[in-house]
């Protein structure tokens, strides 16, 4: 079984869009995986057909099945440890950890977490910690390809280095934004050229599920290694 789990730089910047393309392709070769959103804010208590979820959005393209509901789905669309203080409650990683732990049947179990990496969770803890309770296999550092990622990406890799040696190296994704600026296309070069990462994986602007998606998840698994589970099918 591998873990993948997906962090970003920031909120919006396309982690869902990244690990749905992954879920996806591993689904599309026949492995079993699942995709899992363990703490999400902005769910409506209700279930709205008007609102898709991370959770739901993963959930739809997972070939295992995905226990619902996740640890944390909370109502307000506000940073999920507020989320959760409004309801009287803190986040406990125990139960995520134990949530996410009842899919190992799963070949891979890709787990988005919601924000950035230093986003709060409750006093003293950050989606960092929640990466290392969740023994990840393989993180996926998702970017967005605009002015400023180059210190976003340095920042972030600063932080898991030296707050989180024992943790595997990111592998950085970047997402095209909707409207490009004048260094969108050029980041993923500059990224390489200062040394800031080794190697970067650039999506193109299209559905998860795209053929020409497919191919950018297809070469963040072959560079994760899972290469012999995609090519099972
Ligand atoms: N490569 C892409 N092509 C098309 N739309 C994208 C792409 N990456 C992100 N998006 C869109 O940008 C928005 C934010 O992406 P999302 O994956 O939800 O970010 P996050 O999970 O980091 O908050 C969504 O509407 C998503 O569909
Ligand atoms: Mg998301």
């Amino acid at each position: 079984m591998s873990r993948i789990v997906v962090l970003g730089t920031g909120t919006g910047v396309g982690k869902t869009h990244a690990g749905v393309a992954l879920v996806s392709a591993l689904a599309s070769a026949r492995v079993s995986v699942a995709g899992l959103k363990p703490i999400e804010s902005g769910v409506p208590s209700e279930p709205s057909s008007a609102i898709t979820t991370d959770a739901s959005a993963l959930a739809a393209f997972s070939t295992f099945h995905v226990k619902h509901p996740p640890p944390y789905a909370l109502p307000d669309p506000v940073s999920p440890h507020l989320a959760a203080r409004r309801l009287g409650m803190r986040l406990d990683l125990g139960r995520v950890t134990e949530w996410v732990d009842a899919h190992a049947c799963a070949e891979v179990l890709v787990i988005e977490t919601a924000g950035a990496l230093l986003s709060p969770l409750g006093p003293g803890v950050v989606n960092l910690d929640l990466a290392r309770a969740l023994r990840p296999d393989h993180l996926l550092l998702v970017a967005s390809d605009r002015l400023g990622v180059l210190h976003d990406v340095a920042v972030t890799l600063h932080a898991i280095r030296t707050m989180a040696a024992d943790l595997p190296e990111p592998l950085l994704v970047l997402q095209p934004p909707a409207v490009p600026d004048a260094s969108t296309g050029t980041n993923a070069a500059e990224l390489v050229e200062l040394k800031i990462v080794p190697r970067v994986v650039v999506f193109p602007r299209a559905e998860p599920a795209a053929e020409e998606t497919r191919a950018a998840a297809k070469l963040v698994l072959s560079t994760l290694a899972l290469q012999g589970e995609i090519q099972k099918a």
